[in-house]
């Protein structure tokens, strides 16, 4: 009878351990996001917000069935010299490596240089008419996008955006 349970005890030690391996990976990506990694540049002036996990979430799923066409890990397929990686973003006028001027961005969209308007050819609230997935996203809606935007170089490092800036 004891061998029985023996052997019955053994058989579950057996089938926990790959199951707890298979755990690991999911808590170290847990581990990941701390308040420093939600915390990113709200406006130019400096000031921050930290947003929650499930705020970044919904906005990972919002940008994903929304942009991901064009804008998959950060990418843009279409022109690859304007990806969302965070230097890219600083790097334009005006810059746009804060969760204000992404969501200014996503009503009217701008040349990278900022002289144009190309709500005509980008997605945004403005051109709602055309691009069509714009016409469910609310305010609320673009700021977790920006935010995931923002978060999501944090989390994944060079894997976002193509890894061209760093080296
Ligand atoms: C049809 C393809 C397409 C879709 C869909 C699309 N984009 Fe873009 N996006 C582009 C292109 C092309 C550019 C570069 C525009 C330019 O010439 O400046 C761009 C530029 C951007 C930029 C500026 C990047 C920078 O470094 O300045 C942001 C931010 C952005 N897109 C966010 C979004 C978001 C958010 C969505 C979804 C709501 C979205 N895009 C949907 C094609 C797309």
């Amino acid at each position: 009878m004891s061998t029985v349970l023996q052997g019955l005890r053994r058989a579950v030690v057996l089938l926990l351990l790959p199951l707890a391996l298979l755990l690991l990976p999911t808590a170290a990506e847990a581990l990941q996001w701390d308040a420093e990694t939600l915390t990113v540049p709200a406006d130019p002036s400096g000031t921050t917000v930290t947003f929650s996990e499930t705020e970044i979430k919904s906005g990972r799923k919002i940008f994903n069935s929304s942009c991901g066409t064009c804008h998959a890990g950060g990418i843009t397929k279409t022109n690859q010299n304007v990806g969302l990686d965070p230097e890219t973003l600083a790097l334009a006028t005006p810059p746009r490596d804060n969760v204000e001027a992404l969501v200014d961005y996503f009503k009217d969209p701008t040349s990278y240089d900022g002289e144009v308007s190309i709500a005509d050819v980008h997605p945004s609230l403005r051109s709602a008419d055309v691009f069509v997935k714009m016409r469910d996203l609310d305010d609320e809606d673009l700021r977790l996008i920006a935010g995931y935007i923002l978060v999501a170089p944090k989390v994944q490092g060079p894997q976002w955006g193509g890894g061209k800036i760093y080296f």
